[in-house]
């Protein structure tokens, strides 16, 4: 299922949203879409779906163009709005039943126990939807994107609000549905991209800012500032780092705790050396934040 977006442009009253998008996605490939709050990624992913029409510009789905009335490209949509807005006082499976009307599933009642079993939901079906936590909600909004089995998923920030462990989670099962459907997903996580994401579409200001693998987005990076925190056992001042090669700044956070900065130079070997010299014991040494983030942060600057 391939998606195709041609010069694409929103207006809200003088304002604009979009403007002047185009790009592809791949049939079977996963995008990520980034941007700064207000940046046009929910505008764009309701026009994919739909259900807003562009103010000019079109969308082509394997082929098809998109347009609102068209229930042919809807029945190949699944969609999980920004929010995921849900009936509270339905039960969870009385909403999926819903949701299978609206889409005409035969031997629906087969294809629910499925869904709830691949969203792994089976330990809450049985509540209302306003009684689940979060994470389990989140699930039910993807149970009902997926329920009609779409070849191509559009996921408006699907892990916003997650703990942790459930983001782990949601991400794994996304990857596991999307081994043989086109994916569309916006996020403000960078790790999610890096983990998921075979493109990442960057909008600014609802403009194409760049479109890139994850891998390419690392190195577009041109202040290369990397960042390693590294912790010991014992007490250390911030002197001990002086020797370090290509160390530009040094924050202490406690009394084992430091923050380094180096510009485009991995500090661990030289720090790994530097506690074993001083007979210091290392519990942490990580590198912090990624150099996607400083990319993504430099281009929408
Ligand atoms: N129905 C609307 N009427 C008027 N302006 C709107 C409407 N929907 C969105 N906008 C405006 O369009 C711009 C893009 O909004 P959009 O929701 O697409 O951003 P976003 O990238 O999804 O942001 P976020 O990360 O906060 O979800 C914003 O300035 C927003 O205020
Ligand atoms: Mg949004």
């Amino acid at each position: 299922m391939s998606v195709i977006v041609e010069n694409v442009c929103k207006l809200y009253r003088n304002q604009t949203a979009l403007d002047n998008i185009s790009f592809s996605v791949e049939t079977g490939s996963i995008m990520g879409i980034l941007g700064p709050n207000g940046a046009g990624k929910s505008t764009l992913l309701r026009i994919i779906t739909g259900y807003l029409t562009p103010t000019s510009g079109t969308i082509k789905i394997n082929g098809l163009k998109v347009d609102p009335d068209n229930l042919e490209i809807k029945r190949m949509i699944g969609y999980l709005p920004e929010n995921n807005p849900l009936y509270p006082d339905l039960f969870v499976r009385e909403y999926l039943r819903l949701a299978a009307g609206f889409y005409k599933i035969p031997n629906s009642k087969k294809r629910i126990e499925e869904i709830i079993d691949l969203t792994a939901l089976n330990s809450e079906a049985f509540k209302k939807i306003g009684a689940l936590s979060k994470g389990y909600r989140q699930r039910v909004g993807l149970a009902q994107a997926m329920l009609h089995d779409p070849a191509l998923l559009i996921l408006d920030e699907p892990t916003s609000g997650l703990d942790p462990a459930q983001l782990v989670e949601i991400r794994q099962l996304i990857r596991n549905i999307s081994s043989d459907k086109t994916v569309l997903i916006s996020t403000h996580i960078m790790q999610e991209v890096d983990a998921l994401c075979d493109k990442v579409l960057i909008l600014n200001h609802g403009k194409v800012a760049a479109l890139e693998t994850p891998e390419k987005l690392k190195t577009l990076s041109i202040q290369k500032i990397r960042t390693f925190l590294i912790e010991f056992k014992e007490e250390a001042s911030f002197e001990i780092f002086d020797p370090i090669e290509g160390l530009t700044k040094c924050e202490q956070i406690s009394t084992q705790k430091f923050l380094l900065y180096s510009a485009d130079v991995d500090l661990r070997p030289a720090l790994f050396h530097l506690a074993v010299k001083k007979s210091l014991t290392l519990l942490t040494l990580q590198e912090q934040g990624s150099t996607m983030e400083h990319s993504f942060l430099e281009i929408v600057k």
